[in-house]
Order: structure tokens, then C-alpha cells, then sequence
């Protein structure tokens, strides 16, 4: 695992930006994995216009959502489906029909989230998985105790995500749907690569037990420590309590590889 320590949030959001700008350009095919979330608005802002100013094109590109709430229809503006064309798809030349993002009104979703396996494999594989972390580790929706192995499937949200979640639901957790369709851990871990940005000093506790700490199905995040390409961006704020900041630092000023990511091209 790779941890890189950015100094601002702004910082952090360009760079995790650039990462997938170059892995279009270098693979004009990818297959991008894509999270939401407040964290990833910046990002995805940031990734529209370097498209545009560098002429970066996704039109070969296919896109694989973490997940969805259960009950809301894509055109629902607390949907994800709709948080990905306002933020990313309507600003990039995507097409959309090769963006997938779990149906959140399937009729069975069990069917649902087997047919997603099934178009995730087809499509090759996602070469890239984009992360953010929940205040109980989560990523996707796999909340404590989902299995390190688990698969796309329903699931039953915490009473953490559904606090952290409520600001876009009116500010009541009782007003956020109960329930979601999520990647499991298992399939994040299949992604050729993964990335995962934590900002600000809400995530700083959680990040550090995830990344340090031992790997347990309490914090879904901790699987990425069996991932053999798995890269960590954090702000200052986000790293705070991660204990070999030193070392991180230091694989940053002094390792090729860090540098060749780093490095604006
Ligand atoms: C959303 C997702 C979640 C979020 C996480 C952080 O697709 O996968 O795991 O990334 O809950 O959310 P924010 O960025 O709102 O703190």
C-alpha cells in the first residue's frame, strides 16, 4: 500500500484527478470504478477540466459505480445515478449508455446485483477502483462486518453512514433510505488498482485504524492491505493520526515510482 500525504484538500483532489487522467490517456479503454460522496465532488470537478484542457477523451472509457440507494430511481436527485451525470458525466464526453451505476428500483436485486457482476467481468475488469471512506471504514456501502469477501449485493446501512449521509436528506438520518445495493469487498478487490481519498479531520481516526491498523471485516477499508495496488491520498487533515507519516514522506521525496505518479507530464 502507497500512502500519499497531500498538504490541502485541493491538493489532494487535483492529484487524485490527474491519476485518472493519465490512465485514460495511457489506456483510452479503462475501465474506471467510481464512488461518490462529498469528498469526490471536488475530484470530479477537477477531472472535467483537465479533460478539457488537456483534451482528454473518455468516449472509449466504461464506468462502474460502488453503489446505490435502494428505493430511489436514477432521476431522484439524491440518487447516485444522478450525482454522477451533475457532477462528471454531463461534463465529459462519456457515453453514458457505458456507465453503469446499480438500479436502485430493480425488481429483484438479487438478479440486479448478479447481472452487474456479470457486465463488470465482461467489460474486462476494472482497472481502476476510486475509493472514499465512511466514518465506520466503510467503502462502497460495506459496512462493519461486511465478509472481506463479499460480492455486489443489499445491504442494510449503518446508523453512522445514515448520520454522515443526512445533510442531502434534509439533516434527519430517518429521512436517508435504509438500504443499498454496494459492491462487495471482494469485488473492490478484484479492481486492477485501487484509490482511495480521505480528506478533512472527520476521516483522520478511521483512516488511520484502516491503513495501520490490523485488517478486520469491522472496517472495510482494512482489506486494501491485502490489495497489491492500492494507493492511499490523504490531506493533512485526513493523515493526522497515521503514525509512519514520516515514512510516507519520505517514499514520496525519494522513491522513482511516487515521483513518476506525482509528476505533472
Ligand atoms: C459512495 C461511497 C462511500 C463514500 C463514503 C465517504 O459511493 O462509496 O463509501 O465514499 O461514505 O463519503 P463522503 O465523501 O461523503 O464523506
Amino acid at each position: 500500500m502507497e500512502v500519499i500525504i497531500c498538504k490541502t484538500t485541493e491538493e489532494a483532489c487535483q492529484l487524485t484527478a490527474k491519476i485518472i487522467a493519465d490512465l485514460v490517456k495511457a489506456k483510452p479503454n479503462a475501465v474506471l470504478g467510481l464512488a461518490t460522496g462529498r469528498t469526490m465532488e471536488r475530484v470530479y470537478a477537477c477531472l472535467a477540466q483537465r479533460a478539457k484542457e488537456k483534451g482528454i477523451s473518455f468516449k472509449g472509457c466504461s464506468s462502474f459505480n460502488l453503489d446505490e440507494y435502494w428505493g430511489l430511481p436514477g432521476t431522484d436527485v439524491n440518487s447516485y445515478r444522478y450525482y454522477m451525470n451533475y457532477h462528471l458525466f454531463d461534463h465529459i464526453d462519456i457515453d453514458k449508455a457505458n456507465t453503469h451505476v446499480p438500479c436502485g428500483t430493480a425488481k429483484c436485486p438479487v438478479e440486479e446485483c448478479a447481472n452487474y457482476e456479470k457486465a463488470m467481468k465482461e467489460a474486462g475488469g476494472v482497472d481502476l477502483q476510486l475509493l472514499g471512506i465512511g466514518v465506520d471504514g466503510h467503502i462502497g456501502f460495506n459496512e462493519p462486518l461486511s465478509p472481506l469477501s463479499s460480492r455486489t449485493r443489499k445491504v442494510v446501512l449503518s446508523a453512522e453512514t445514515l448520520e454522515q449521509n443526512c445533510e442531502m436528506f434534509g439533516g434527519d438520518p430517518k429521512n436517508v433510505p435504509t438500504h443499498a445495493l454496494t459492491m462487495g469487498v471482494g469485488t473492490v478487490l478484484d479492481a486492477k488498482a485501487c484509490l482511495l481519498l480521505a480528506t478533512g479531520s472527520s476521516k483522520a481516526e478511521i483512516l488511520a485504524k484502516a491503513v495501520e491498523g490490523p485488517v478486520t471485516s469491522m472496517i472495510s477499508s482494512s482489506a486494501l492491505q491485502f490489495h497489491q495496488h492500492a494507493t492511499i491520498i490523504a490531506d493533512e487533515a485526513a493523515a493526522a493520526k497515521l503514525q509512519r507519516q514520516a515514512h510516507y514522506r519520505w517514499v514520496m521525496e525519494n522513491d522513482p515510482d511516487m515521483k513518476a505518479i506525482l509528476e505533472e507530464k
